[in-house]
């Protein structure tokens, strides 16, 4: 890993263009792929086929899991590099359920994501969107204009399902000490994504061990938020 780190330090900085860049570096190197404990929370909850929209996928370790066991899955990422080699990937049985798209929260549109479900032949499925250690990876900009798009949106989600960074992890020990990351107050986050649209906090958790990574154990958030107008639609 030390070896990366002095590769990948020169376009380590705070614009979203230099994450992004950061990030195809990143998937270059082949990586082991294991769902994370937050998918298998998840899966838990959907108990029927869902649509799930994977925003900031990366490799694909939980989309593919998720695809693996029933639902569909849009897996979205601004990372070129990850999104070609997970494309490559999906065995040709799961091609009907398991899609990767580019895809750069802050310059596009969830517009494209939805039109695409409406005209596929699962559109009939409730649709949601989950989002594993990506709002920390984010530009607080990026984490406006993810709110924002989410609220629009909130007609066709029934459900929200995020992990990312509590304020408490700032000084905790990191592996990949050059990730670009921020932060994030939940309650601040919460009141963003609630106080102007239809949704609603279901579950909020945050601690530490459900994320643990070698001798990395970060101070986490877990949110469940729903749509009010879609909550029959869900299960
Ligand atoms: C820490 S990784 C998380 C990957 C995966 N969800 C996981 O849990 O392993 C953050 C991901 O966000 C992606 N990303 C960063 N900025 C983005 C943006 N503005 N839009 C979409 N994806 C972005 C990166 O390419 C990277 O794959």
């Amino acid at each position: 890993m030390n070896d990366t780190k002095a590769n990948l330090d020169d376009i380590v900085s705070s614009s979203a263009e230099s994450i992004v860049q950061y990030w195809d570096s990143f998937y270059r190197m082949a990586a082991m792929r294991t769902p994370s404990q937050f998918a298998a929370l998840v899966a838990s909850e959907l108990k029927s086929p869902h649509i799930i929209i994977d925003v900031g996928c990366g490799n694909g370790r939980d989309t593919f899991f998720f695809g693996d066991i029933g639902h569909i899955v849009i897996g979205l990422d601004a990372s070129g590099t990850a999104i070609d080699s997970n494309s490559s990937q999906i065995s040709d049985d799961l091609k009907e359920r398991i899609f990767f798209r580019q895809f750069t929260v802050g310059e596009d549109s969830f517009d494209a994501v939805t039109d695409f479900i409406a005209g596929a032949q699962f559109d009939h499925l409730p649709v949601v969107i989950y989002s594993r250690f990506f709002l920390h990876a984010i530009t607080s900009v990026a984490e406006d204009e993810f709110a924002q798009q989410l609220s629009g949106i909130s007609p066709t989600i029934s459900g929200i399902f995020l992990e990312y960074r509590d304020i408490r992890d700032a000084n905790m020990v990191k592996i990949y000490a050059d990730h670009y990351r921020r932060f994030i107050d939940p309650d601040a986050f919460s009141k963003k994504l609630t106080s102007d649209s239809d949704y609603s906090l279901l579950y909020q958790v945050i601690g530490q061990g459900f994320a643990k990574y070698g001798r990395e154990d970060p101070w986490i958030a877990r949110q469940i938020f729903a749509a009010r107008s879609n909550m029959k639609a869900d299960q």
